[in-house]
């Protein structure tokens, strides 16, 4: 960071020594000699946030990132000083400003140290834009990793790398590619088992280097704008994590379907070829909830518009899709094609809502549809009048979902992939060059189409997916990966960048599985697939230039395998809803890498293949051709080997089997699965008894299982259902509670009880207190099944042990 910049000539300039402090209820104002400003505003007993001004005069303070409703403030406050520091503690966290030079340090209440400036805030003045580069470096501890920043393509853990931030349009990107989709300039980092968090809250192309250039030093720093972040401090990964998501944002729940099997193409036109796939997929009985259409269903790539002789009716094309339980989402791009006869471009030229160059010009560029103007997402106005644009395709014609594509924004055949850096923006009222919109066009994009699904769409709820985001745009849509390639090291990479999406607050990802470029090998589509399922979003997509890739192009046996792991994603439905209504209530990530699950276990620090998905199930995909399985790690506890009940004790790597049909799965024990039965799309059945699959713990384990219609808004008037299972088990016995809250029924009255690892012959059975026959509750030996009401609030099993031994 010290060397990176052009004007390096002019050198590093640095705060001098503190000539006063103010202390105004939150916030603490410090002065230095040669007029450098400090804000240190404290938000919460362990977030502050630090916002620095060269010359004393802060910026109007304005953030896209920042969800304002969110931050709950602090409960203890004190400011003080000695000798050397201004001292500032919280009920958690002790901070220090250096009277000298304005160096920082934050410090658990023992005084143990968290993060420590190095060089700390520095800038260099740039005479060409005018600003600021603003720069931070700080001290890294002995043993510290770092986990976050996004979709970042390399490996999981970033210690050693030095990354920038600048969404770009990376076809086939590749390990490492520097620049990828989205920016989301958050990290944590973890040192003697406490972790903090660095939000650096600047639109700008932002920098991070992780130990890369000095081996104890990390840094960030921006090209513009301004030194402003947000410090969290854990000192679980969960506190830091939830608390960023506080700050940036979650998002609503998502109609369920949209967690159901998704199959796209680039493309699939006509309406004939449409109605042939979806009908293979109910022939085929492959579950499938939604169809895509890519950028040939419209008319020379006109957003908003259908090409006619391809679809020449898509209502009456979605509602029949729709009544074979396929919900159509369709693509929309930013670049609006340059025809007068086109009437968005009409209006937007007329309304001057297109983006325009430094001079005046409108920002002219070639996309699908040829030479395009782009409107400015970044004023309000003009997504006003993007998201009523979704009248038609939303409201009348009855697509359940926008997929927002090119919006880095994408230009083609250009120099850098992008608009040129003089193109000017709005900014909400806070003029700027694309230097500073850049990174948030996507961003707004999305935003605006949420808005417009949104009001068209109710009382359902939207879905959108985008390719390009920012922090904070968790709180409008889903994202993918964008455009990889069907080879094995893809599938690590997609793998590793679902976790880090999910570790950077934005939870509702996947990949394209089986690869956008390229063709996969059936093997390989086979272990994409298997992975794929336990991404929160799971959509097969490729490009148009290299085949097929639906499930049944790559022969029986790998249709067979890919549907029984498709069944399995709709039988763990209940599971992974409950997973996502743990990330919007408490931004708690969908799949938990090891490290998030146990940062105390050192050995999780470096692992990236094996995960959490939801919060006891462990998953690790085989990612080599032609093996027959693999090694991998346990983390600490004890698992049940989903495939054959076995127990196995973890705190250590072993070999597992894996043929082409098994992806390794793992129980934790004491675990309460809810499932649903197989279904071809999400309430095609009417629920008339749901499983509760109970695995056999020594000790104590609770279980979530929330519900609610699937789709609409009821649930914000209480129409939920939230269920808390208390399962204890002893040598012989074993007891589980139940604790309901909400106010919605389901459509079923029992649940199906199955038994897994249970060491013991049931001998007496207690039901709300009272014995009961085991007759009575249907409990059928041989299959460890047991039928009971679903409102149960005690089940007391007393039995003769008989053992059950980890391996
Ligand atoms: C971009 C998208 C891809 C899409 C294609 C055509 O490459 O990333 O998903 O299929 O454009 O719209």
């Amino acid at each position: 960071m010290i060397t990176n910049t052009e004007l390096e000539y002019k050198g590093n300039l640095y705060p001098s020594g503190l000539i006063s402090y103010e202390h105004d209820q939150d916030t603490i104002n410090f002065i230095s000699k040669n007029g450098v400003r400090l804000q240190v505003t404290v938000l919460r007993d362990n977030m502050l946030r630090f916002r620095y001004a060269t010359n004393g005069i802060f910026e109007n303070d304005f953030s896209y990132a920042i969800d304002e409703d969110n931050l709950h403030g602090f409960s203890h406050l004190d400011v003080s000083e000695d000798e050397t520091h201004i001292i500032i503690t919280t009920e958690k966290i002790i901070c220090k400003v250096a009277k000298d030079d304005l160096r920082v340090g934050t410090y658990e209440l023992n005084g143990k140290p968290i993060l420590e400036d190095e060089q700390g805030f520095h800038w260099e003045e740039t005479f060409e834009f005018g600003g600021n580069f603003v720069k931070m470096s700080k001290m890294s501890r002995d043993q510290e990793n770092y986990f976050g920043l996004g979709d970042k393509p390399t490996n999981f853990n970033l210690k050693g790398k030095r990354l920038s931030l600048w969404n770009t349009d990376q076809y086939a990107f590749a390990k490492d590619t520097a620049e990828l989709y989205k920016a989301v300039p958050f990290y944590m980092g973890l040192h003697g088992n406490s972790a903090y968090g660095i939000f650096f809250d600047n639109t700008f192309k932002t920098h991070f280097d992780f130990c890369h250039e000095r081996r104890n030093v990390t840094s960030f720093w921006a090209d513009g704008g301004e030194m402003n972040y947000y410090f969290i401090y854990g000192p679980q990964m969960s506190d830091v994590l939830t608390s960023y998501t506080d700050l940036t944002g979650k998002p609503e729940l998502p109609p369920m379907w949209a967690l159901g099997f998704h199959q796209c193409k680039w493309s699939y036109y006509p309406e004939s070829k449409v109605k042939e796939i979806a009908s293979k997929f109910r022939e085929l009985n492959f579950p499938c909830d939604a169809i895509y259409l890519d950028i040939d269903y419209m008319d020379g790539f006109r957003c908003f518009t259908w090409n006619k002789e391809y679809f020449p009716d898509p209502k009456r094309m979605v509602k029949e899709l729709e009544s074979d339980g396929f919900k159509t989402v369709a693509i929309i791009d930013p670049g609006i094609k340059i025809d007068l006869n086109y009437s968005v471009f009409k209006e937007a030229l007329e309304n001057d809502y297109f983006c325009r160059r430094a001079d005046g010009p409108y920002m002219r560029g070639k996309v699908w549809p040829g030479e395009c103007y782009f409107p400015d997402f970044t004023r309000p106005e003009v997504r006003e009048w993007w998201s009523s644009l979704y009248r038609e395709i939303i409201g009348e014609i009855g697509v359940k979902g926008i997929w927002n594509d090119m919006n880095e924004p994408a230009v083609m055949e250009v120099p850098g992939k992008t608009f040129p850096l003089d193109v000017r923006h709005d900014f909400d009222g806070h003029p700027c060059s694309h230097r500073k919109a850049h990174n948030v066009y996507g961003m707004q994009m999305a935003r605006a189409t949420y808005e417009g699904v949104k009001k068209f769409n109710f009382p359902k709820r939207p879905f959108i997916i985008t390719r390009a985001n920012y922090s904070g745009g968790q709180r409008y849509t889903s994202t993918w990966t964008g455009d990889n390639v069907a080879t094995w090291e893809h599938l690590w990479l997609a793998n590793v960048q679902i976790q880090r999406l999910c570790m950077s607050g934005m939870s509702f990802a996947g990949s394209d599985i089986g690869g956008f470029a390229e063709q996969p090998s059936g093997e390989l589509f086979t272990r994409w697939l298997q992975l794929g399922i336990f991404h929160p979003f799971c959509r097969v997509h490729s490009s148009g230039d290299h085949g097929e890739q639906e499930p049944w192009f790559f022969g029986e046996d790998v249709l067979e395998i890919t549907r029984k792991y498709v069944e399995l994603r709709y039988q763990l439905l209940p599971y992974l809803y409950t997973a996502f209504q743990k990330y919007v209530e408490e931004g708690m990530p969908i799949l938990k890498p090891l490290v998030y699950y146990d940062q105390e276990d050192v050995q999780t620090h470096y692992r990236a293949d094996e995960f959490i998905f939801g919060n006891q199930i462990l998953v690790c995909p085989v990612q080599e051709p032609n093996v027959q399985g693999r090694r991998m790690y346990i983390p600490r506890g004890k698992w049940y080997n989903f495939w054959n009940d076995k127990l196995v004790t973890g705190g250590k790597e072993m070999w597992v089997d894996a043929p082409l049909d098994t992806i390794p799965i793992y129980i934790k024990e004491g675990a309460i699965i809810p499932k649903y039965p197989v279904q071809q799309y999400v309430d095609e059945v009417k629920m008339e008894e749901m499983s509760l699959d109970i695995y056999y713990k020594i000790g104590k384990e609770n279980s979530e299982f929330y519900e609610d219609s699937h789709d609409g808004y009821e649930y914000r008037q209480g129409i939920y259902s939230h269920r808390t299972f208390k399962f204890t088990g002893k040598e012989d016995e074993m007891i589980i509670q139940q604790h309901k809250q909400g106010k919605f029924s389901a459509p079923y009255t029992t649940f199906k009880l199955k038994f897994h690892g249970m060491p013991f012959e049931i001998k007496r059975v207690f039901f709300e207190n009272e014995e009961v026959n085991v007759e009575d509750l249907h409990y059928d030996k041989e299959n460890q099944t047991m039928i009971v009401h679903k409102d149960f609030s005690e089940l007391h099993i007393v039995g003769n042990s008989n053992g059950n031994t980890a391996e």
